[in-house]
Order: structure tokens, then C-alpha cells, then sequence
């Protein structure tokens, strides 16, 4: 991934496109959450002040931008499950999903946890969760954040997402009040042209025919979480990634291949957004993709990141 690429490829659907580029230059700043499960905000603002750290509220409830905390996942709260590293952005996608305390909800890629845990602690710690990971070594990553951040209403499954059963044991069928695809991606989003080594690392070499090949992936797993939903259930899709490749083109393809997908419009207080594209070159999309959000870097200060709300209607409309 480049500057240039994103100059290329993204000045035309960008907003403020300059503003962009400068915001990537930029270090993505230190944001955390506090675990509800275990804690509250004033018992963290106080422990990590005594490190020196201080807590700025962000415009989401538990989560805050900090600083002057250099080595954040080494105090002994961190491993208490106190609080969890986790950007803004990435923490955008269970709040549209909102889960409520009894549902019964499936995470189709949940590894490291984040998104997981956010929910299990928006749950309280009732009804289900089913964290479904293919990676192996990502999956001990989840278990240790389970284990860490105190969840005790989650099962882990490993599937692939796009393959992930439907029927139970007893040939029932299998069913949920609300799925989350945080979906497999090119992962543009997360590009800083200044990053931590680690974070560096984990960038793929980006080109076009990757998206396009994502977008295969992303578009079997859509429509699996699609038919795992019950009837007046809600999905969530999200990427953190900007290619129309692999946001508004998979989510036009579950409209297209399922007559009762309702594209559902949303807000997140606090949050500024861009509208999902009905256009990208040649290619056109349904309307309703307006109802779906991007999210930029020089608007939030956090990841670029597309978030979709669908939800299964009662009946063909
Ligand atoms: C964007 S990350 C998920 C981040 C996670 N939701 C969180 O908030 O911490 C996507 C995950 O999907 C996993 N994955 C990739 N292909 C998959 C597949 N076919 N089925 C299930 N998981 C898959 C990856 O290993 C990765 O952990």
C-alpha cells in the first residue's frame, strides 16, 4: 500500500481528499476501552493515573483516548481485564448492531476479541454469543481476551464463516437475533504512513486483484450471516477497508441474491460520516447502499472503516 495508490485510486470518492492525506501522516492516537464487566471508568481514570496516564473522554461511552501510558498491555490492570485496547472506529460496529441483554448473537470472524468482548459487556454477560474464527493462532488470541476480559457468555466455534452450519445437532434449524461480519479485508483502513513495527507488519501488499479476490470471500460470507439471521433479525458488515471492491459491491450482491435483505439507515451520535457510494466507475449500485456508512481517518481520527446495517424482513417485500 502507498500514497500514491490511495491518490490514484481513492481522490475520486474520498471527500476533502486532501484533509485525507494529511490525517494518514499522522500516527493513529492511543485509544482504549473500559470493561464494564469488571469495572467502571473512574476506577480506570484513577489506576492508570497513578502510571502517569490520562484519559480523554472520546464521544463513545467507555472509551477514551490517552496518553503518557507507553507500554498500555503490560500494567497489572490490563491483565486484570480492566480496560482493552481498542480505536475508535473498530468499536463502531457492535454499537449499530446493539445488541440486547438475551439475544442470541453470532461474531462470523471474531478473532483478537475486540468486537466480541465490546458486545459481551453491552450484554451484560447474558444470552449467547457464538465467536466463530478459522485462524487457529488468532483463535488462542480470542480465548486469552475472553478469559481476560471476564466473558462468560460466549462459545468459540472455528468454521470457515462462509460454511458455518445451519442446523443444530438434532437437524433444527439454526438461527440468530443478530450476526456480525466484521469481515476478512485489504485492511486500507488501518494505513498510517507512520506505524508501530507490529502494525507495519500486519499490511498487505495491496493491489486490486487482491480486493477483487476479498470481495469472492466476503461475498459468500454475507450471505451466509444473511441466512443465519431470523426473520426481523439484524446483521452488521463491516470492513476496515475504503475499496467499493469489497464494501458497497458485496452488500449490493446480498440485496440482489435475497429479496428479503432491508438495508436499514443509521447514526452514530457523536460520529461524522460519509455516505456508502450507489456509483464506483462503471458500476452501479441499488440506493439503498446510501444507508451505509464510511468512515475516514480525517473525519474521526481513528480507522477508515464501512459499516452496513441489513436486516431480514418478515416476508418478501
Ligand atoms: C477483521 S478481522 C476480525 C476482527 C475482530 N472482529 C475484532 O474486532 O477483534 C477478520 C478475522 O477473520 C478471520 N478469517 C479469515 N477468513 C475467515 C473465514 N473464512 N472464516 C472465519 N474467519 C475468517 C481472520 O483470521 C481474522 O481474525
Amino acid at each position: 500500500m502507498s500514497l500514491e495508490y490511495f491518490s490514484k485510486v481513492y481522490r475520486e470518492i474520498i471527500p476533502n481528499f486532501d484533509d485525507f492525506l494529511e490525517s494518514i501522516h499522522r500516527p493513529h492516537p492511543s485509544h482504549l476501552r473500559v470493561n464494564t464487566l469488571k469495572t467502571t471508568d473512574d476506577r480506570v481514570r484513577e489506576a492508570l493515573s497513578r502510571y502517569g496516564a490520562s484519559l480523554e473522554p472520546l464521544p463513545l461511552r467507555h472509551c477514551y483516548l490517552f496518553s503518557g501510558l507507553d507500554n498500555p498491555g503490560a500494567t497489572l490492570e490490563y491483565y486484570l481485564g480492566y480496560y482493552h485496547m481498542q480505536g475508535l472506529s473498530s468499536a463502531l460496529p457492535p454499537l449499530v448492531l446493539a445488541p440486547q441483554e438475551g439475544d442470541r448473537v453470532l461474531d462470523l470472524c471474531a478473532a483478537p476479541g475486540s468486537k466480541t468482548t465490546q458486545m459481551a459487556a453491552m450484554m451484560n454477560n447474558t444470552g449467547l454469543i457464538v465467536a466463530n474464527e478459522l485462524n487457529r493462532r488468532r483463535l488462542s488470541i480470542l480465548k486469552f481476551h475472553l478469559e481476560r476480559l471476564g466473558v462468560t457468555n460466549t462459545v468459540v466455534t472455528s468454521f470457515q464463516a462462509q460454511n458455518f452450519p445451519m442446523k443444530r445437532a438434532d437437524r433444527s434449524n439454526l438461527y440468530f437475533d443478530r450476526v456480525l461480519l466484521d469481515a476478512p479485508c485489504s485492511g486500507e483502513g488501518r494505513f498510517r504512513t507512520v506505524m508501530r513495527k507490529d502494525e507495519r507488519e500486519k499490511m498487505q501488499p495491496h493491489s486490486e486483484e487482491y480486493s477483487l479476490k476479498m470481495s469472492e470471500y466476503q461475498k459468500q460470507m454475507i450471505l451466509r450471516g444473511f441466512d443465519l439471521l431470523k426473520e426481523g433479525g439484524t446483521m452488521v458488515y463491516s470492513t476496515c477497508t475504503y475499496s467499493p471492491h469489497e464494501n458497497e459491491t458485496v452488500v449490493d450482491y446480498l440485496l440482489q441474491c435475497r429479496r428479503d435483505a432491508v438495508v436499514l439507515p443509521f447514526e452514530i451520535q457523536g460520529i461524522r460520516t460519509a455516505q456508502g457510494l450507489t456509483r464506483y466507475r462503471s458500476q452501479r449500485f441499488s440506493e439503498d447502499l446510501k444507508n451505509t456508512v464510511r468512515i475516514y481517518p480525517h473525519m474521526v481520527d481513528s480507522w477508515g472503516f464501512y459499516i452496513a446495517l441489513i436486516m431480514k424482513a418478515s416476508r418478501p417485500h
